[in-house]
């Protein structure tokens, strides 16, 4: 029997107001009495702190194929242990990144993609993958008032780009312009939101 919850995911590169906007959505949704689950990745387990006190230190770094093994580690107990229970508890789940952030971001690396792809196998594909979609040099004048990590420099964040782009083209992502007035994109937003749980309702 498939899920009864219903599993959306936001992409987008840094300061694309994806936490602004699941905020938005996540009240909207418990406002018409629906259970929802606000969650992120880095996970706020273990190995997903390790990862955001990692990224956020100058110092050696793992090779980039650990790296995203340690992604894909943090993404399986987020997916056994927080993200399959709260779905069969019937629950919105809405979760900050997800496998496709591993793709993009370990991919703009110059990781094989198709390798990328095979060690987040184990992820169930949600029912709505939404990309936030803003040009990096945006993205940067908005995370400069804090410190950057790692993860996030100009040209690389081009590249990132590039790859959410390309799981738009193949399907697996919905584009939405997040270069517009805060409601216009939260307005889209709930468009496909809307669609998919009228598509679930339907019996
Ligand atoms: P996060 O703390 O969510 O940053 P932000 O709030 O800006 O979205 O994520 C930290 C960084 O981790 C972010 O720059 C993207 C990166 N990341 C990957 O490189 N691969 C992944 O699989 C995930 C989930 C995140």
């Amino acid at each position: 029997m498939a899920d009864p919850g219903v599993f959306i995911v936001f992409e987008g590169i840094d300061g694309s107001g994806k936490s602004t906007h699941i905020k938005l959505l996540a009240e909207e949704l418990r406002g018409r009495g629906l259970r929802v689950l606000e969650t992120s990745e880095p996970s706020r387990d273990r190995i997903g702190t390790f990862i955001r006190e990692y990224a956020e230190r100058n110092g050696d770094r793992f090779t980039l194929e650990t790296e995203t093994l340690l992604f894909a580690a943090d993404r399986y107990e987020h997916v056994k242990r927080v993200i399959n229970p709260a779905l069969e508890r019937g629950m919105v789940v809405i979760s900050d990144r997800y496998f496709y952030s591993s793709i993009a971001y370990q991919g703009a690396t110059g990781i094989d993609l198709n390798w990328i792809r095979e060690m987040n196998r184990f992820a169930p594909r949600p029912d709505l993958g939404v990309l936030l979609d803003i040009l990096p040099e945006d993205s940067l004048q908005r995370v400069n008032d804090r410190a950057k990590t790692v993860f996030e420099v100009s040209d690389y964040l081009r590249k990132v780009r590039e790859i959410y782009l390309c799981m738009v083209e193949r399907g697996e992502l919905v584009r939405v312009d997040a270069d517009r007035p805060r409601d216009e994109v939260r307005a889209d937003i709930q468009g496909l939101v809307d669609g998919l749980l009228e598509s679930r309702e339907a019996p």
